[in-house]
Formats: C-alpha cells, structure tokens, sequence
C-alpha cells in the first residue's frame, strides 16, 4: 500500500474517532497510520466477502474501522489499482477485556455502520464462539497462560466452518533481543493505555506454528513488523475447504 494512499484510508478510518475523545482518535490514527498488520490484511487478501468476523481482545475496534474504510472507499471508487479489492459486507463483533475500549468503539463506528459492528466487555477464553467465519487475535494471545490458549484455539478451530480463516499476531519468542524489545514496548504501551501490566505466555513461532498445524489449520506466517525492531508475525491460518 502506496504511503498516500495509506494516509487516506487512516484518515477516513480514524474521523469517527474524534468525538470519542482527543486520546482515542490519536492513538487509532497511531495504530492504523503506522502499525503493519493493517495494509497487510488487505493485500494478503485475508478476508472473504460477507464474513461474520469474531475480534477478541478487540482493543477500539480499530481492526473494523479499518476493514469498513477501506469497503467505504472502494464503493466510492476511490480504491487504488495496486491493491486488491478490500472485503464487502464484513460484519464484526468483538469482545474486550478492557470494557470501556470496546465502548469507544461502538461509539466511533455504530452510527456509521448500524448493524455491523457490535463489540462488548468480556474475557476472550470465556466468551461464545459461534456463528463466525473469521476469528482474529491480534497481539493479544499471549496474555493468557498455556493452557488457556490451548483451550481457546480447539475452541476456535470447533467453531470455523470449512474455509474459515483464523489470523492472529505473535510475537517469537526464538528472536532473541527483537523478541525482548517487543515485550518491553508493549509493556509501555500498556502502561500508557492504564492497562495493568500482566504476566505473559509467549512461544517461539514454530511452537505457535505446530499448535495451529496440529489442529488441521493450514498456516502462513508473514514477519509483521516490518520498519521496525520488534518480533512480529502474523499468522493466517485457514480451515481447508
Ligand atoms: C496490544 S492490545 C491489542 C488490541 C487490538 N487487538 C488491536 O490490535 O488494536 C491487547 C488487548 O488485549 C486485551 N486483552 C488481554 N487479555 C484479554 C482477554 N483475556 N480477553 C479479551 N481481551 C484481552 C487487552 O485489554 C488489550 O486491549
């Protein structure tokens, strides 16, 4: 994705924002304007058309308002030839612990896109997975313990119908210093968001790799953190047809 045209999907995700407050509208144009992971959803093509797409640990929604921009832009005819065409008609529902986030999100977003979006309070290992066709983590997994997330992806994989896409984001814990950096700036980020600081359950990306080969998904791992010093890598992982 072209820097400009990066800009203007930012600033049509972000607008939405702004009457939720200075400190949300500046952290959304903060992730969406300079975070990877988003043009790269759009050119690895990760989402179908029509997906009933789960986001936990959904943060402000910024992954909806990202995905819904670019549709917007793309009926408006305002979509660039050197990118695929983004995903129609998603709708999205996501759970966060932080409850207050998810608020923010549904305040930004649901006047714009009523019926689409939905996000509510609610601990990710302990919320219902039904009814989707894309499950998204992003830089959230490693917040609950082994076993925790062991029990979420068998979860996961049950309820993905066939051609069903689970993406996530990790970090390797194989990658040395980048790995230990990426922790450290996450911390601060929490810090800053007046998160707590909790314990972390992190794996090398193979471990990852193998959890997700073992339970018949098919993996794709892209490094996700691209321009900069951390360990990042987004897997896409799908459900054969
Ligand atoms: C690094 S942020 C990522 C937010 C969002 N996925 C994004 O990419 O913008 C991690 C988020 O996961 C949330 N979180 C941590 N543990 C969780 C859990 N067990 N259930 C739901 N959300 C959780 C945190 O509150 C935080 O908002």
């Amino acid at each position: 994705m072209n820097p400009d045209f990066r800009r203007t999907l930012r600033d049509h995700a972000t607008r939405a924002y702004r009457q939720t407050g200075p400190f949300n509208y500046r952290w959304a144009r903060g992730k969406l304007g300079q975070d990877a992971i988003f043009p790269a959803l759009i050119e690895h093509g990760v989402f179908h058309d029509h997906a009933r797409v789960l986001d936990l640990g959904c943060g402000r929604g910024l992954l909806a308002a990202w995905l819904l921009a670019a549709e917007q832009l793309a009926e408006a005819g305002q979509w660039p030839g050197h990118l695929p065409p983004p995903p129609r008609k998603l709708r999205f529902r996501g759970f966060e612990l932080m409850g207050r986030e998810a608020e923010v999100g549904n305040r930004a977003l649901q006047p714009h896109f009523p019926g689409r979006v939905e996000f509510a309070g609610g601990d990710m290992c302990q919320v219902p997975l039904e009814d989707v066709d894309a499950v998204a983590i992003l830089d959230v997994l490693h917040y609950v313990d082994y076993a925790a997330q062991e029990a979420l992806l068998d979860r996961i994989r049950a309820a993905l119908p066939p051609g069903g896409v689970f993406i996530t984001r990790v970090g390797n814990a194989a990658a040395g210093w980048r790995f230990r950096f990426s922790q450290l700036v996450d911390r601060c980020m929490a810090g800053v968001q007046g998160h707590r600081h909790p314990p972390t359950w992190c794996r090398p990306l193979e471990d990852w790799q193998a959890q997700l080969g073992k339970r018949g998904f098919c993996v794709s791992a892209s490094p996700m953190s691209h321009g900069t010093l951390f360990a990042n890598v987004m897997l896409v992982a799908r459900v054969p047809a």
